[in-house]
């Protein structure tokens, strides 16, 4: 069957400043959780939907990314000689994927990455992944926005409800219920405070997005924080076509964050099978000691 989603980007041009000194000379979305960067945790996401085309918007210091889904051919035979097969299967496994690379050359928001890609996308609809929201390996839910894209040929929000104390740093929609996890969207605000927060569904990092989104994306004006704000295009476009959200009720972290990455950190380490066993032990041990502090 042909394959409706067939491109993904995955923006990170971002500074992240949040993780400051880590992220002076280093990509952010080169962190590891455990032993592998946030962003392969996006792009394996993204491959089992089956995409297999992938734009990633760089920037500065981010040259690491391009090099990491590189073919490294002489490690590949160092380990091939050294008989470290499952490693080898672990670095190639995402070899004969096609990786393309835009440079935002300077970092003025989410929306204006995105629109670097505009120029490479023509007509057809593609997913959005924001690397440092990691959802659960198992929850899918960029699959079901891709199906819910097939019956609905709009774009698709990922939603999650969030405390209210917190969508000071979300864009927040409005939406109509459809069904169960299904909202038409009726207007979103980026970063609104609890008191002008239009619900508690924020949207997080995974968007099926159409082409129509780049002609709009040209006009938005800077928004919160001076930036180019997705949010904003997609006021302007739900003024064109329906826009709907998709209640993700899972499991997400938000890596992008100190404690969210310590956390994801912690969860992943534990279903480690190389490590879960004495990392386990390890908090068990710190656990007992903190009880007693
Ligand atoms: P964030 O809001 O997390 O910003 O971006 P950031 O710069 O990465 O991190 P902080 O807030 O300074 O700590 C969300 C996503 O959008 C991308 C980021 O790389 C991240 O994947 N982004 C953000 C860009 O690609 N370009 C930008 O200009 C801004």
């Amino acid at each position: 069957m042909k394959r409706i989603i067939r491109k993904a980007i995955l923006p990170a041009g971002g500074l992240g400043t949040r993780f400051l000194p880590a992220t002076k000379a280093s990509p952010k979305e080169m962190l590891p959780i455990v032993d592998k960067p946030m962003i392969q945790y996006a792009i394996e996401e993204a491959q089992a939907c089956g995409i297999e085309e992938f734009i990633i918007i760089t920037g500065k210091h981010k040259r690491a990314i391009e090099d990491h889904f590189d073919t490294a051919f002489k490690l590949e035979e160092s380990l091939k000689k050294s008989g470290k097969k499952i490693l080898l299967e672990e670095i190639s496994r995402l070899n004969l994927l096609n990786f393309a690379y835009i440079r935002q050359r300077e970092a003025l928001g989410l929306g204006h990455a995105l629109s670097c890609a505009g120029p490479f996308v023509k007509e057809e609809p593609f997913a959005v992944l924001l690397s440092d929201d990691i959802i659960e390996p198992g929850d899918h839910l960029l699959r079901d926005m891709i199906n819910l894209y097939k019956e609905l040929t709009s774009p698709i929000l990922a939603l999650e409800k969030v405390p209210l104390s917190e969508v000071h740093k979300y864009g927040v929609v409005k939406g109509e219920k459809l069904r169960d996890n299904v909202y038409r969207i009726n207007g979103l605000v980026e970063k609104p405070s609890p008191s002008h927060a239009p619900s508690d569904m924020a949207i997080i990092g995974r968007y099926i997005l159409t082409a129509d989104i780049f002609p709009v994306l040209e006009d938005v004006e800077p928004g919160k924080g001076g930036e180019i704000q997705l949010t904003d295009a997609l006021s302007g476009l739900l003024k064109k076509r329906p826009i709907y959200g998709y209640l993700f009720t899972g499991k997400r972290y938000d890596a992008g964050d100190k404690v969210g990455y310590l956390k994801a950190t912690v969860d992943f380490a534990l279903k480690n099978p190389q490590v879960s066993v004495q990392f386990k032990e390890y908090l068990l041990d710190i656990a007992g000691r903190l009880k007693h502090t």
